[in-house]
């Protein structure tokens, strides 16, 4: 099914997992506006989830969000994966395809972590080089998203907004920008926030995303096991005064919590965009 014959994503949105997928579809009213599907849990997923899957795709505009494409890596893309993802997305209606600015696999081996990409000109090339090719591939602008970290791989001293900003110039993808791994990053490493956001082509957003992290021994974690902390709903209220309003997701992979607990952080996300266009109003 075409995108185009479904309600556009706008809003607040939720990442969809099995624990709330009963709920949802006996709840045919939530303010949720959309939903993001992790586009691997597809590939394994039961009958049972792709049935009411399918029937939730009849009610809200969906999302895909992988994890799994290694777009940064020296190993070749893997074409089944994207064509996977990219057959996953036809029969969804999906409106967009995000993944993350990383690596995860290298001479077929794989990671379970998304690793981040040393930043330097040399990487930057070889990213746009990658992100033409998955977008030839699909016929699809690609939507990439930045990535937590607890290291700096040697090799890449630019700064991680400069970085971003150049391979999205280069290559005409979009961002998924998640402001909890950009504050994360931002304690972790010591910059300031407000310079990475002020420093992106903001009409690239395509998504935001928000989520919770823990700190373990003085190093902040991006853990999706929280909720979004007071210092990251203020950074959002910071993004949605520089940018036009951008669809935003709430993301909980751990210790995921009722089903109401994600709408009300919905809500929170829509009384800010409502708050800002009424400003502007
Ligand atoms: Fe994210």
């Amino acid at each position: 099914m075409s995108p185009a014959g479904r309600t556009r994503v706008s809003g607040a949105g939720l990442g969809l997992r099995d624990e709330h997928l009963g709920e949802l579809l006996k709840a045919p009213g939530t303010e949720v506006g959309w939903l993001e599907v992790v586009t691997e849990n597809l590939f394994s997923a039961p009958p049972r989830f792709i049935d009411g899957l399918s029937e939730l795709a009849e009610r809200y505009p969906l999302v895909l969000h992988g994890v799994g494409l290694n777009l940064g890596s020296s190993d070749p893309l893997d074409l089944r994966y994207l064509d996977r993802a990219a057959a996953w997305a036809e029969r969804l209606g999906a409106h967009w395809l995000s993944d993350h600015l990383c690596w995860s696999a290298v001479g077929g081996r794989h990671s379970h972590d998304l690793i981040p990409l040393p930043a330097c000109r040399e990487v930057i090339d070889h990213c746009i080089r990658r992100i033409e090719q998955v977008q030839k591939h699909w016929g699809r602008t690609l939507v990439i998203e930045n990535v937590s970290a607890y290291l700096r791989p040697r090799g890449g001293d630019l700064p991680e907004w400069e970085f971003l900003s150049e391979i999205v110039e280069g290559s005409g993808c979009e961002i998924l920008l998640d402001l909890n791994n950009l504050w994360v990053n931002a304690k972790n490493f010591g910059f300031d926030p407000l310079v990475y956001l002020e420093a992106l082509p903001l009409d690239r957003v395509r998504q935001v995303h928000l989520a919770g992290h823990e700190v373990w021994d003085g190093i902040r974690v991006d853990t999706h096991s929280r909720p979004v902390c007071a210092e990251v709903w203020d950074l959002y209220r910071d993004f949605v005064a520089l940018a036009d309003p951008v669809p935003t997701s709430i993301e909980w992979d751990r210790e995921i919590p009722a089903l109401e607990v994600l709408l009300q952080e919905a809500r929170a996300i829509d009384a800010i965009l409502q708050g800002a266009s009424d400003a502007v109003g």
